[in-house]
């Protein structure tokens, strides 16, 4: 199934693909990682550990869907629920003894602001195997309250601190997972390089509150209070295609500042379109989560199979050539010309004469559509070259022509 196309090499490590697991609830064990390993995988990252396990509130994932189609989830779910040890004396040891020797395992690990917590967790499960170190700066929620994960993610002195205190206990590629919580993102991956970063991965969840069940006036996801009955919430991570933007705009800004550091893209990916988005931002290796949880380890096949399809169909020959490929064209927005020549066109043969475009462009945009003999025409007068129609049209039926 893979093929050479897609070896990439990272932080020094080898890849046969760059797709891996995100630390989250499907690298959660020996077990789960082992199914991924063998459905083709590249790698995965453990579930974050840290030196208490973690007891999680139920439920703890809340879902957004606009219709019935699901685009995002939220979770008040914390780091791994086994002791380290587990991890270090039994789970580690037991994946890189029945994993392909390719497949490239993570440790992620979490600690206090205090140097010596990281040095020593880094220290601890650079004796174990796995190939490198991601230190988790970035949880959104229950960790900060503990001046962990976004609490250190969002100070670049922290960030600083407990990078450099982590490459201390480690001689391995050491990765820094971010936060996208942040204003400017670029001052915070600055630290963690100047800290002694090997790669930076973003981005983990976005700090959110799902939604509310307007029928009891209830946060979701519904969870308990201490009196187990009283049904309460908190303020999540969100994951899930809805992210992605926010993700892709992450990377790019991380990958425009830091050409020589390498990146990790989180954030959405469920496709190998997504997963292509997230490499020509400058990603080099991919993490995925919610698309696992929502439909398995076997995305992965589809996904490779898209991607290597892709490659032969444009003519590239390996990953390297696509990474960045879309930076030289963000810009800025003074940047941009102001009169751009462009107008809306239909591809009639395309149009479906559903009026969508009609209706958003009549009271959103600046009326310049109407139907005639059941197909779209556009005013090319009127027209201001906005992108809505195209927006709204789910048949594909608008394109965008230079008017001079
Ligand atoms: C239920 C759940 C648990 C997660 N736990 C962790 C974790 O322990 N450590 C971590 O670094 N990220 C954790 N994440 C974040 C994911 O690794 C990933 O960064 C994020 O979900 C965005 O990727 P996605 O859109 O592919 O899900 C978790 C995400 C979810 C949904």
């Amino acid at each position: 199934m893979t093929s050479n196309r897609l070896a990439i090499g990272f932080a020094g490590l080898q890849f046969k693909n760059p797709f891996l697991l995100s630390s989250a609830p499907p690298a959660m064990d020996a077990r789960h990682i082992l199914r991924a390993a063998r459905v083709g995988w590249g790698g995965a990252v453990i579930k974050t550990v840290t030196e208490e396990p973690t007891v999680d509130p139920r439920t703890r994932l809340g879902a957004l869907r606009t219709g019935s189609k699901l685009i995002g989830m939220n979770n008040i779910e914390l780091l791994s629920r086994e002791p380290l040890t587990t991890w270090t004396e039994d789970w580690i040891p037991k994946i890189k003894a029945e994993a392909p020797d390719d497949f490239v395992l993570v440790a992620s690990i979490m600690s206090s602001p205090e140097p010596e917590g990281w040095t020593s967790l880094a220290e601890t499960f650079s004796q174990t195997g796995v190939d490198a170190i991601e230190i988790n700066v970035s949880c959104p929620h229950g960790s900060p309250e503990k001046h962990m994960g976004a609490f250190i993610g969002q100070d670049p002195t922290l960030v600083e601190q407990v990078t450099r205190a982590a490459k201390k206990g480690t001689d391995l590629p050491l990765f820094v997972k971010l936060t996208p919580n942040v204003t400017d993102i670029v001052p915070i991956a600055q630290a963690a390089v100047k800290g002694g970063a090997d790669a930076l991965s973003a981005i983990n969840t976005i700090e959110s509150l799902i939604g509310i069940d307007v029928e009891t006036a209830t946060p979701l996801p519904i969870a308990y209070g201490m009196n187990r009955k009283e049904q309460l919430s908190t303020y999540g991570g969100f994951c899930g295609p809805a992210v992605r933007p926010v993700g892709l705009r992450v990377v790019s800004q991380i990958a425009k500042a830091f050409p020589d550091t390498p990146i990790s893209g989180i954030g959405g990916i469920d496709s190998w379109t997504s997963a292509v988005e997230y490499l020509m931002v400058g990603s080099r290796t991919l993490q995925i989560c919610t698309a696992v949880m929502w439909h398995g380890f076997s995305i992965i096949r589809t996904i490779i199979d898209g991607m290597t399809k892709f490659m032969e169909r444009k003519g590239y020959e390996t990953i390297e050539e696509l990474v960045g490929l879309a930076l030289p064209k963000i810009t800025t927005w003074t940047a941009l010309s102001k009169l751009p020549p462009v107008v809306a066109k239909v591809i009639n043969e395309k149009c479906t004469g559903c009026k969508n475009c009609v209706i958003a462009c009549a009271d959103g945009g600046y009326v310049a559509i109407q139907m005639r003999d059941g197909v779209a025409v556009i005013n090319r007068e009127k027209c201001d070259g906005c992108g809505l129609c195209a927006v709204v049209c789910g048949a594909e039926a608008i394109e965008f022509v230079h008017t001079r």
